[in-house]
């Protein structure tokens, strides 16, 4: 090998030994931002633990190659602060140890659930010496002054207590996994907010309540007036954009409601909108905090999640009030920079007005906690099309486990599963596109139906792929005696513009139709040849080539391809007048 070759090839194995090095941390791409671990994009096809799983060795032990049968890549998994701090100053990792075997092992990555001031609003993850010491550490009051069971957000004691616990944490982690990285990221607690009152009435709340807005916030205000969420926007415009004042001088005084008439309300509106913003950025101050103190041992991506406002839960103090939902996300970007976005759990039904709602202000998408099945799926894939998803997971991926049912057992046939397997070889060909403007996402469902748009040169139409099932009108079932359904309940896909008259499609349960989108010069378009296929390590590898029934290549039903399962299809169009 001559010297030259020789100073090559040891500057390559020099870059990717930094590179391997690195922790996992977020890159930005076009307009997306994605997680890198090991010096490559990666996209978190994830599940989410129940809560308790992870407090025994003996339970986990039998569920990681179930996971790994699901085919996962990642596993949201709790820590709490009571088992690694159950006496003050006294650590012990043994739980965290055994996850972080037990998942490599199978070769799966951790996004580890920092359990500890909060927990769906309420305060229970903390250990027995903070939980009984109620002088030391304060909790949050209610306006008639009474305690509440939720650990006070203005109180530097537990702030402390919790940031030196998380920071233990993350310093034992930078020791055991900083050259494997296994853990990927961290949430930092779980759905917080404030419970059963709008705020806390605590005496240190009221004070800042009634006093000015911290001067942080009102630069934050003047520096980002035209960069802020489109909720504050509408509120601190209409008060007069100001920047110094009081809250309720700053944001008004709130709208307020009747919660035993709670469903009469329209859950979009800002009800005690000054109280959440108030509340969020305590909030956000005590947990960036907490994420500062963790990112000075080790620094790796940091989020927080939220119980989303919806119907049943319209204003602050129904749901957790002042948790990361977009109607604070200013608050938590400036009081906590550490933190590095705010993702929704989404049980809601209205799944895409939440995504689109979380897609402001450059905040990436990743989902901790929602459903799976197949309406997972196509959320999933259109999500991977239309908002450069960082990564998706349903809760409680571990089962129900009962004496009946000892073992979570992994189903073939499940929807999501199957997507995750066909996703992770796929992986490199999405994450190289993200950001770019080559993809778009398509969800369809029996109330929206068909959805259009241009992508490169065509503008494409999905719509559902309806599959009817003949149902007995009593009497023996014949073509007379027999009425039909549709159990087509929605379809998802993406689509990526690879060259001019080509397009690589996921879809499920789709029609997918072409039309030229100038059809200036050549106006009509017809297929040329699809193939089905499936990629392995990021190879295409081409199955069928369909045409006839399996396509729609005729003019009378368009011109494009039909999914009825799911399906991978490469397709290559001509134009003709
Ligand atoms: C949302 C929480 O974040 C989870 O920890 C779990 O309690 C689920 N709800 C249960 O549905």
């Amino acid at each position: 090998m001559n010297i030259k070759n020789f100073i090559i090839m040891m500057a390559c194995l020099l870059t990717a030994i930094s590179t391997q090095a690195q922790p996992p941390s977020l890159k930005k791409q076009g307009t997306a931002t994605q997680l890198h671990v090991d010096g490559k994009p990666m996209l978190v096809l994830g599940g989410e633990l129940h809560n308790s799983s992870t407090s025994s060795i003996d339970y986990m032990s039998p569920i990681w190659p179930v996971m790994k049968a699901m085919n996962y890549n990642t596993v949201l998994a709790p820590v709490s602060w009571e088992t690694i701090e159950p006496q003050e100053g006294v650590f012990d990792f043994t739980l965290v140890d055994a996850m972080l075997e037990g998942a490599r092992k199978e070769d799966l990555k951790l996004v580890i659930l920092w359990f500890a001031s909060w927990k769906n609003g309420g305060s229970i993850y903390m250990p027995s010496w903070v939980k009984r010491d109620f002088n030391r550490f304060p909790r949050a009051k209610d306006s008639t002054g009474t305690s509440i069971e939720i650990l006070s957000a203005f109180s530097e004691e537990n702030m402390k207590a919790d940031a030196r616990a998380f920071r233990a944490l993350m310093k034992h982690l930078r020791e055991v996994d900083q050259q494997y990285h296994t853990v990927v990221m961290m949430q930092i607690e779980n759905e917080v907010g404030i419970l059963n009152t709008p705020m806390d009435f605590s005496q240190n709340a009221l004070e800042l309540f009634n006093g000015p807005i911290p001067d942080q916030l009102g630069q934050y205000l003047k520096k980002n007036k035209k960069n802020i969420t489109w909720d504050l926007e509408r509120v601190w415009k209409a008060r007069g954009s100001k920047t110094i004042g009081t809250w309720e001088e700053v944001f008004g005084i709130s709208k307020k409601g009747d919660p035993s008439r709670r469903r009469d309300y329209d859950w979009h509106e800002p009800y005690y909108y000054t109280e959440e913003l108030f509340m969020g950025y305590y909030y956000a101050q005590y947990m960036g905090y907490v994420a500062a103190e963790g990112k000075k041992e080790y620094d790796i991506p940091m989020y927080v999640n939220a119980w989303l406002k919806g119907p049943d839960y319209p204003w602050t103090g129904l749901h957790p009030g002042g948790g990361p939902l977009p109607s604070v996300m200013d608050m938590y970007r400036c009081a906590a920079p550490s933190i590095d976005f705010l993702s929704p759990d989404i049980y809601v039904p209205h799944f895409t007005e939440v995504v689109e709602w979380y897609d402001q202000l450059g905040n990436p998408l990743f989902i901790p906690e929602t459903r799976g099945g197949s309406l997972g799926a196509d959320r999933l894939l259109w999500c991977i099309g239309e908002h450069n998803l960082i990564g998706f997971s349903p809760f409680g991926t571990d089962g129900r486990r009962s004496p009946e049912r000892p073992m979570p057992v992994s189903n073939p046939l499940d929807q999501l599963s199957l997507t995750y397997r066909l996703l992770q070889d796929m992986a490199p060909i999405i994450l190289s596109v993200q950001g770019t403007g080559q993809m778009r996402g398509i969800f369809v469902d029996q109330d929206n139906a068909e959805t259009k748009f241009t992508l490169g040169n065509y503008e494409i139409t999905a719509d559902l792929y309806t599959r009817s099932t003949p149902v007995p009108a009593g009497g023996p079932l014949t073509s007379g005696n027999s009425r039909t359904v549709n159990r087509t309940v929605s379809g998802g896909g993406f689509i990526i513009w690879l060259d001019q008259d080509q397009y690589l499609v996921f879809g499920r349960n789709l029609n997918v139709r072409f039309k030229p989108a100038n059809p200036n010069k050549l106006p009509l378009a017809a297929v040329d040849n699809v193939y089905e296929g499936e990629y392995r390590d990021g190879e295409w590898i081409p199955g069928r080539l369909l045409n006839g029934d399996e396509t729609h290549c005729s003019t009378f039903s368009g011109t494009g391809l039909k999914m009825p399962g799911m399906s991978i299809q490469k397709i290559s169009l001509y134009r003709y007048k």
